[in-house]
Parts: C-alpha cells; structure tokens; sequence
C-alpha cells in the first residue's frame, strides 16, 4: 500500500484550522488535523510527519496551562510553520517573549512589507512592495527567540514574519489561509515544497489505499452500507463494492424525512445503475412517533443519530456474517466531532453520523470517506465511474428535513415543507441555475402569518428559501439571486401550495450563519 507523505496540522482551536488542510489538499499534500491535547511525544514519533504546522487558536500563551506543542517536535529535524497563536507559542517555547495587554491587538486587513535578505518561502510575495494579509491576534511577540530573523513587518507585528533558516522553523503573525491572505496559497505551496513533498495525494492513489484498506479491515465479513442518496453515500457505497463485491448490502432508510419522491428515486436509482444487493425500509413512523414534540435541534439530531443505528442493527442482524456498518463521514464530521471529546474548538452542531453514535454498538464501522473534504469526495466519485446526477446532486444532510423545519415537526409541515421545496428546486433547474449553487433548499418557519388571497384573510405558514455557494461546506456565501427570479419563485410557491402565505430569503453567508437552519 502507497505510504502518504504526511503533514501534521495541530490544532490549537482556531476556526480556521480546516482552511489549513483545505490549502494544502489543494496542491497534493496528505495532512491530518489533530487538537494538540492528543499530539504527544510518541503520537508525533508514530506519526512521523515530513512537516508541522501549528495553527492559531483563541487562547493566550502569557496565560499560564495555555495550550503548547510536545517539546519533541521542534527536535524531529522536520520543518515547522507556526500561524498566529502557533507563532507565539513557537516563540516562547524556543526562548522568545509574548506579552499581551493594551495596544497589542490587531484584528483585521494589514500591509506586511519585507525586512531582511528573500526567504524561499516568500518567493512570488512582494512583488508590489507589500503584501496584504489578514490579522487576528490580542497578544504579539515583543522577542524573537535565538537563531530567528525577521523577514516581514507591519505597524502592528514588527515581527510579522520570522524564520530560523537552520532549522527551518518559519513563523507568521498571520492567517495566511483565509482569502483576505490573498496571496496566502503561495507561502504554502513554497513551504511544502521546501519541506521536500512530491504532491502524492491523488484521487487514483486514494482509491486504490482505499480498496486496499477496505479489503483488509472487513476480510471475509458482510458489510451494510447506510444509503441516503446523497453523494457521500452512494460513492461509499460504490467504493465498497468495488472492494469486496456482494458481500456488501446496502439498507436505505426512509425516515419520513426525504424530500418529494426521493424515497423512491433513490431505490429506483440505485436498482438500475448497480446490482448491489438492496434492502428499502420504511421506518418513517418510527422516526415521527419518536420527534413528536421534540423541538430542540441537539435533540433531533441525537435522537434521528440514534434511531439510525437501531434500525441498521436490526437490519444487520438479519443478515448473516454481517459484522460492519459503513458510512459515509466525511473529514470535516470527524474534525468537528474532535470536540466532542474536548478538543480546543466549540462544538457547532452534532452531525448524525458522528455525533449520534451510542457507545456501545455491536457493528464496526467502516468509513472510507472519513479523510475527504466534499470537493474530494465528488472527484473520486468521477474516477469510479459515477453518473454525473450522482456527483452533481446538491448535498442532502443525514437528518433530512428535521432540521430544515425548526421547531415542531408534525406531518403537516413536512408536507407542505416538501411541497415548496419541489417548486424551489424546480425553478432553479428551469433558470439552469442547479450547477451553479452548491445547495438549496426551503426552510419552513414555525410562524403564521396573515395575507389576503382574493378577497379571503389567510393565516399561514412563512417560509425561507436558501441557496448558497461554496466549495466544501466550511463557509458558504449566499446565492445572488436576480430580484426577478425570486419574485416569480415567491408568487409560485404561494400559488402551488396550500400552506404557505410568505415566502423570504436568506442572505446570510456562513459564518456567521450555518447553511442548514438547525
Ligand atoms: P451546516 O448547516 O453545518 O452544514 O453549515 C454544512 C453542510 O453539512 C450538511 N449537514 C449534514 N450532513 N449529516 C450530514 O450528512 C448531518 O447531520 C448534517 N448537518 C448538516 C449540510 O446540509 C451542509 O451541506
């Protein structure tokens, strides 16, 4: 099997630390995000990364018990990049000094310009004198620790950018991951390069370690596979089939939470593209009865999580030798599941495939997905030979339409939810816009408002129309939507369906928002 070059990122509670590993999956480099409370001196010499970055985080190194790297790393002979709180802590671990107070604070677009002799890692930097990055710190390195030189200053990090050439240690007061860095790409690629990656991180070369590992985990076991239609599923799905063949079955799980026919598109969809052994079952009133009169968002999630294992279980157990369960996690599930078990960074949301996990569960999980972001997850979905409108669909999350319908969720509302939701989508198709945005949907408020329709009062339902863009789900901005298309988009949900008597749209980008509503 093709041993990875690996890149360690460890995590210091930044919410940007995924914005990291997106920058460097983008040119090639395998890296995994891991909080710095698991990073310990024999985690490091296991792991064994050809490069470490230390990311930002909120805490403050003057502070005393504040977050700090294992001492072994800066004695690995490996480079180092230290952003931010990973620049201060690099600093005061090798001798430097941090202070923190008034004045030391800078949050926000900076100007850094060069000091000193080039730096390879700032090759294509400065090219107009100065660089554009962004800040965001309360403390500043007042000294810089023996053996490092400053490279880059601004007003308010005079030590903006240091580096200790012999040990290649590189430390940057900024974020050069956020797109207000906007030439920020560049100092990765010319760290990772300097750190001697080859760019072996490859959608083939994934696939087969991916077929490999599969086949050695589930051996001559039978294997379930959770299908929901989405892409992470379906591609799952495929991959394991190409692993290990029939011994794969895969259960499609209608809770009563699918959008208008999907139930039945997903099994038709599937029966005709794969002969992949499927069972469809209908729990849909096991999954009501059990919401009915849940209205906390938490609660839905754990309880759809939970339910979702029981009914996998029972299936499970009528298949004999079947020993797995596979899903479809993908990365960014398991980084925010980190702090579940107290890593540095809040906890969002619980995704059902991580979050809702009991502890005891008698099927091992499978889950070749789990080191991809979405955009990858759709590119190996291209190199096993997926159709295009599996790929293509807009992603559809695990607890369906529960937590697009805050509050209580009674059959009604999931109806007429459904109904608005297929006008929407339908729109966008028919204004050729599906490609463009990365997922919409409709979002029925627990509200009713009054209208007049005719000559009559109604009183019902508002909704919200949501659209967004992004790349893989992190931060998402708001689709721009021409004032005409959702005018004609308002006036046909509130004519087609029975229900709903206001319609808005959503205009927050996350974050500061989420793109779901719960
Ligand atoms: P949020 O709302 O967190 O969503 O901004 C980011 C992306 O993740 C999807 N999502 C989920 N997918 N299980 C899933 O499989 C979940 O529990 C879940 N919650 C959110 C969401 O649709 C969006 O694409």
């Amino acid at each position: 099997m093709t041993q990875h070059q690996r890149l360690l990122i460890i995590d210091f509670g930044s919410q940007v630390t995924q914005l990291i590993a997106r920058r460097l999956r983008e040119l090639n480099v395998y890296c995994e995000i891991h909080p710095y409370q698991n990073v310990t001196d024999a985690f490091l010499a296991d792991f064994a990364p050809k490069a470490i970055i230390f990311s930002g985080g909120p805490d403050s190194v003057t502070r005393e018990g504040s977050p700090r790297p294992p001492k072994s790393a800066f004695t690995l002979g490996v480079p180092i990049l230290g952003i931010c709180y990973g620049q201060q802590v690099m600093m005061q671990e090798l001798g430097g000094l941090v202070e923190s107070g008034h004045g030391t604070a800078e949050f926000g677009r900076a100007f850094v310009t060069p000091t000193g002799t080039n730096l390879a890692i700032l090759d294509g930097w400065f090219s107009e004198g100065r660089e554009q990055v962004w800040m965001s710190h309360g403390d500043h390195v007042s000294r810089i620790a023996p053996g490092f030189e400053v490279f880059g200053t601004s007003p308010g990090a005079p030590f903006a950018i240091t580096a200790d050439l012999k040990r290649n240690f590189f430390a940057v007061q900024f974020h050069p991951e956020v797109h207000h860095t906007p030439r920020g790409a560049k100092l990765y690629e010319n760290f990772i390069r300097l750190a001697g990656f080859t760019g072996d991180w490859t959608m083939a070369s994934y696939k087969d370690d991916a077929i490999a590992k599969i086949r050695e985990q589930v051996g001559d076991k039978r294997v379930i596979c959770g299908l929901s239609g989405g892409v992470d599923s379906s591609v799952a799905a495929v991959l394991i089939h190409e692993a290990i063949g029939d011994q794969l079955t895969c259960v499609f799980v209608d809770h009563g939470l699918m959008r208008q026919g999907e139930a039945g598109e997903v099994v038709s969809m599937f029966r005709d593209n794969y002969n992949i052994p499927l069972i469809a079952a209908d729990e849909s009133e096991l999954f009501l009865g059990e919401l009915e009169g849940v209205t906390d968002p938490e609660v839905k999630r754990k309880t759809i999580g939970r339910l979702f294992i029981d009914v996998f279980q029972k299936y499970a157990d009528e298949i004999e030798g079947a020993e797995f369960l596979a899903q479809g996690t993908l990365y960014p599930d398991v980084i925010e599941s980190v702090s579940f078990s107290g890593g540095p960074s809040v906890t969002i949301k619980s995704h059902h495939n991580v979050g809702g996990l009991p502890e005891k569960m008698g099927l091992k999980l499978v889950e070749p997905l789990r080191e991809l972001f979405k955009d990858e997850v759709r590119a190996l979905g291209r190199e096993l030979g997926l159709p295009e409108k599996f790929i293509g669909r807009h992603p559809f999350p695990g607890p369906g339409l529960a937590i697009r319908c805050p509050g209580e969720i009674t059959r009604e509302k999931l109806e007429i939810l459904r109904q608005a939701d297929a006008v929407y989508i339908d729109q966008i198709r028919k204004h050729g816009l599906y490609d463009e945005i990365w997922q919409a949907f409709v979002a029925i408020l627990p509200v009713r408002t009054v209208g007049v329709m005719g000559d009559g009062r109604t009183y019902d339902y508002a909704c919200a129309l949501r659209a967004v863009t992004s790349v893989d789900g992190m931060t998402a901005d708001y689709y721009p939507f021409t004032h005409e298309f959702l005018g004609e988009t308002a006036t046909r949900i509130i004519n087609e369906v029975k229900g709903i008597n206001r319609v808005t749209y959503d205009i927050t980008s996350k974050p500061p928002g989420t793109i779901e509503w719960e």
